[in-house]
Parts: C-alpha cells; structure tokens; sequence
C-alpha cells in the first residue's frame, strides 16, 4: 500500500515523530541498499537534528554487494555510524545491538559516572515506506509485532519492544515521505518496487532502468536476454527483447507493453542479478 503525501500529513508525520524522539536515545535510519539516497526522507536530520542515527542499509541480500561496499565507505567517510542487514533472512539483533553501544559509549558512561542505573537502549526506527521497517520490526522482536502498511506519522499506541536486555525499541517505526521533487528519485522508488502505483508511466520507468543498466550492468543485460546488436539504442535493445522472447503482435510488431512488464518483472525478480541503482558517485556526479 502507498500513502499519498499532502503538506498535512508531513507536517503531523513531522510533529509526531518530533513526539517520539524525546523518549529514545538513538533513531535508526533505515534505507534501502539498492537505493540509498532515493530512499532516505530530504528532512531526516532536520527532524531528528542532534539525536544519534545508525544508518541501516536494509535488502543487502538483493542489493550489488559492490556497490553495497562504495556505500558503507560513503557513510563512513562522513563519520556516520552505517551497517548493512538483510531483515527478511538474517537475524539482525546482534548487529544493531553492538552498533549502538558503540555510538552510545559516551552517552552511558556519563550516565554512569552520575551514578545513574544501567539502563537499555531505547531505539525507534525511521524510514519511507517500503523500506522494511515493519520487517526489520518483527525480525527484532522475533514476533509479529508491526503490521506491515503505511500511514504517516507514528499511528498506534506506543509499546516498547525489548528486543534484549541492551535494547528497547517503539514498535512502530516513523513512516516518513520520500522526496518528491527530483525524477530520478521517483524512477529508483517504481524501479525497485517501492512505489507501485506510481504516476509515472510504465514505459519511462523501464527506460530509465534500461539507460542504467546499459551504463553499469550491460553484461548482465546481454547475457540474461542473449542480445546480440549494439546497447547504445534502448529501443533497438527492447525490440530484440521482444523478439528473441517472441512478445510480438499481427504484423510482427513488438508488443513493447509485455516487453515493459516482463523486464521489470525479471529486473524486480533478480533475474539480472543483485543489483542497485544509486552509487555514491552519481551523487558526486549530480553535484
Ligand atoms: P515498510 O514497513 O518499511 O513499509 O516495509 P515492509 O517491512 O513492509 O517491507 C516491504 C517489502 O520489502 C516486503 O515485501 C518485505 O518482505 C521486503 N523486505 C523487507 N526487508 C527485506 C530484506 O532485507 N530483503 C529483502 N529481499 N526483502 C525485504 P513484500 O511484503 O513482498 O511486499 P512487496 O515486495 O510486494 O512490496
């Protein structure tokens, strides 16, 4: 399900997860690996503003583990604290435990030197819609705990999850809007399936995926769909597609509508491979 984003909704996801963060100490931004910048939210550290983040590179199991590499090192070059998880499959506990210690060293030991008791993490979790919040959830509490669906904001009468005995998480994360305004963002969100019913049109979506593919990934490409002529026309690249898979209407012509479905059905399917469509240098690129 996708939510759709007025300047009301923000402006109440905003306060109440402004609400929130007062009762916890740390906020894990979780991001999606294949897309790490299209799926962060444009305010993130204005609203959470000096709390401490972990930034959480979640679906690492679909993501290029290449790529996955240039973005940890892209974090950790800004000094921010990055893991990569596979929520679906891996238990993720231990990970995000010891990560916050480590950011929290100081926090608790000046609590401790105050003579304050030990006390465990308290942790929310943030992020857009799909980025597997409510599976990271579950996975933590090791019980279905956070119904997956969006709604902005933070909906549901809080609860803490004790996750371990270092750690207590909201179990329900902070559904925040991605951004709107840049294209690109909007073509990697359709792309990996986090948005479905998108506004964008089908055949724009695939050519955009197509034009990257080509640029990073044209092995994958012409191995997966046996191509045999030049990638540098993506319309010739659809028709042998068409063709070679006999997607083809009366008269021969390509039907280029089933070509759009099945090569994103296979794009989303990893039929292509692990594979992601950001990399920190397209952001270096762009600036
Ligand atoms: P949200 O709460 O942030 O909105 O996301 P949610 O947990 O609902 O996850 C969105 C989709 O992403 C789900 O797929 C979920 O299974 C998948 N997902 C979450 N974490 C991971 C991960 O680490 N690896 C992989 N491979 N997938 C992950 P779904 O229910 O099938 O929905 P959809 O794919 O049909 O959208």
């Amino acid at each position: 399900m996708t939510v759709q984003w007025f300047p009301g909704h923000m402006a109440k996801a905003r306060r109440q997860i402004q609400e929130k963060l007062k009762l916890v100490d740390i906020v894990y931004e979780l991001l999606d690996a294949r897309i790490p910048y299209s799926s962060s939210n444009p305010m993130m550290n204005e609203i959470i503003k000096h709390k401490p983040k972990l930034i959480i590179l979640n679906k690492a199991d679909i993501a290029d583990p290449a790529v996955t590499q240039q973005w940890m090192n892209y974090f950790k070059q800004q000094n921010q604290a990055v893991i990569t998880v596979d929520a679906l499959h891996q238990n993720a506990i231990k990970q995000i435990v010891e990560a916050s210690k480590v950011i929290l060293k100081e926090k608790f030991e000046k609590e401790k030197a105050k003579g304050l008791r030990p006390r465990p993490i308290r942790a929310m979790i943030l992020g857009i819609p799909n980025v597997g919040k409510s599976t990271l959830t579950n996975n933590l509490a090791k019980r279905k705990a956070a119904q997956t669906g969006d709604r902005p904001g933070v909906t549901k009468a809080q609860q803490w999850i004790k996750v371990e005995k270092e750690l207590e998480l909201l179990d329900t994360p902070g559904v925040l809007w991605p951004k709107f305004e840049d294209q690109r963002v909007g073509y990697n969100l359709a792309v990996t399936g986090a948005i479905k019913d998108t506004i964008l049109h089908l055949d724009d979506i695939i050519l955009y995926a197509l034009d990257y593919l080509i640029q990073h990934y044209p092995d994958r490409l012409i191995e997966r769909y046996h191509l045999s002529g030049p990638l540098d026309d993506k319309i010739a690249v659809l028709d042998e597609i068409g063709r070679k898979r006999g997607f083809l209407q009366s008269g021969g012509y390509v039907d280029y509508d089933k070509v759009y479905e099945i090569v994103l059905r296979e794009i989303r399917g990893l039929k292509l491979g692990r594979l992601s469509f950001e990399c920190p240098g397209d952001m270096k690129q762009e600036a």
